[in-house]
């Protein structure tokens, strides 16, 4: 289809008010995504001429949203006459007079619509030569939806909401699905003769394609084959079906492509993160944002990793890791905390109760237990002791500590940054390094330990230590 005949209207406007919460209920995320982002990304795959997301309640925020992942959507702010009709009347202001072509309209809160069934539904609306063509599902509990009515040689009539319906309309399984095709100039029209008289005093879309009916044109109810691609989020109960819903999905898209998912109802996998074959997913694990994650990778138990690129090879469990780099073959955790900036080098160790950030490490080098790494370059090989910490902050600015290769920091050293350990270096146990150390150099800065004979016995007389101390010497 010629992308001049094709605009696509995303609703947004509306309040939202089931979900009970500050944020707008479309920018609520399912698996990494606001749902609105999921709409959007759907929409602007269609090829459209334009993409129209009307706006209104909490305007600010779906503004900035959309003009920071969708430059090219043409917001439309609905004014102050409620519903959904009103809301595309808006949108269609924002054509030019002469458009002449098909109009989607697709709602912020149907997060799983996908582009095929919209592209199926336009190609039977243009080959019917239809005036409106929309999408219906059958759904075992249709509360809250729209009830579709058809006569008896099963043609669409209308569309009546639950709040209008009568007692036996609601019992009607068939439902709106809320996923329109218009033809522009008949929605056009029809919008012009919808009126507000219904239970919520709405300017209702779904009447529009009964105005279409009524001026002559047919209006096609397809039912969907899949019910999950229309699911629409009123609450948080529906949000959190739709979700999982998805991460099954996207979890079986996965297993599908290589990844062994030991436990996918406790894995989640954001729609942005790519991972390769044979990687292997313990359960717990949660891969958010742009992550990638190389073969043969085996990532989890319990880990949280947030916008970061895994190597190859890489074994990573119950740890908490964003905005890092890890190459190839190195290993992380159990239990340590990687924050931002951390880049962990092929072959490369952090261990158990490990905290880095903004931290360079090289090839080989191993950082294994209790250890703070902030603001840190270390070259290759090197073996960072147990309890060593970088004191990065001197209360006002933080500093860097470079570290060369080879070198071997002593358990429990202190890096007083700024400073530099030369390669080959070592320090001892204990040592506060408040000085730079030259290459093979070792600095140790521990006053000579003395030990005064018999303290114990003499001081603490009567304890058990004393007793043990006395029968030893006995
Ligand atoms: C709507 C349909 C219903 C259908 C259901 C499918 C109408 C009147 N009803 O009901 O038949 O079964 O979707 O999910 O259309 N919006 C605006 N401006 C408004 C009001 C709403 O842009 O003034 C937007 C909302 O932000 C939302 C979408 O339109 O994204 C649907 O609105 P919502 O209030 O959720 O309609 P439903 O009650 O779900
Ligand atoms: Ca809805």
């Amino acid at each position: 289809m010629s992308e001049q005949h094709l605009a696509v209207i995303v609703l947004a406007a509306g309040e939202g008010t089931r979900m009970r919460s500050s944020t707008p209920k479309v920018l609520h995320e399912i698996s990494g995504l606001p749902m609105l982002g999921h709409a959007l990304a759907t929409a602007s795959a269609l090829g459209a001429q334009k993409v129209i997301p009307v706006i209104r309640h909490e305007k600010e925020k779906l503004e900035q949203y959309i003009n920071s992942y969708y430059p090219n959507a043409h917001i439309v702010l609905q004014d102050d006459i409620p519903g959904t009709g009103r809301a595309v009347e808006c949108a269609l202001d924002a054509l030019p007079a002469d458009f002449s072509g098909a109009v989607v309209v697709t709602s912020g809160d149907v997060p799983l619509l996908d582009v095929q069934t919209i592209e199926s539904m336009i190609e039977v609306h243009l080959n019917t030569g239809a005036g409106a063509t929309l999408l219906t599902a059958s759904f075992n509990d249709p509360s809250g939806y729209g009830r579709i009515v058809r006569d008896e040689s099963n043609s669409f009539v209308s569309i009546v909401e639950e709040r209008d319906a009568t007692e036996e309309q609601r019992t009607i399984t068939e439902v709106n699905a809320g996923v329109y095709v218009f033809d522009f100039k008949h929605l056009k029209q029809a919008l012009g003769s919808v009126k507000s008289q219904n239970a919520s005093g709405e300017k209702y879309l779904t009447d529009a394609a009964v105005e279409i009916l009524k001026a002559g044109s047919q209006v096609h109810a397809l039912e969907v084959a899949d019910n999950w691609l229309v699911a629409g989020v009123n609450n948080r109960v529906q949000m959190q079906q739709v979700s999982s819903e998805l991460n099954r999905r996207i979890c079986e898209g996965w297993m599908l492509a290589g990844v062994t998912i030991i436990h996918p109802e406790s894995t989640f996998i954001d729609i942005t993160a790519v991972l390769a074959e044979d990687v292997t997913l313990l359960p717990g694990t949660h891969l958010k944002g742009i992550t990638r994650i190389g073969s043969g990778s085996t990532i989890g138990p319990e880990v949280v990793i947030t916008d970061t690129q895994v190597g190859s090879n890489v074994s990573i469990t119950k740890s908490q890791i964003s905005g890092s780099v890890i190459d190839d073959e190195a290993t992380v955790g159990p239990f340590s905390y990687l924050r931002p900036g951390t880049h962990l080098g092929a072959g490369g160790k952090i261990g158990t109760f490990v905290e880095t950030k903004n931290a360079v490490i090289g090839a080989g080098s191993k950082i294994p237990h209790l250890s703070y790494v902030g603001d840190a370059t270390i070259g290759e090989h090197t073996n960072i002791g147990a309890g060593t910490i970088f004191a990065n902050y001197d209360g006002v600015a933080k500093h860097h500590t470079v570290i060369g290769s080879h070198v071997r920091s002593g358990s429990h050293s202190v890096f007083v940054a700024p400073i530099t350990i030369g390669d080959g270096a070592y320090t001892a146990a204990g040592t506060v390094v408040r000085k730079d150390v030259a290459p093979g150099a070792l600095a140790m800065n521990v006053a000579p330990q003395r030990n005064l004979a018999e303290w114990v016995i003499a001081k603490r007389p009567n304890t058990a230590s004393a007793d043990a101390a006395k029968k030893a010497t006995e």
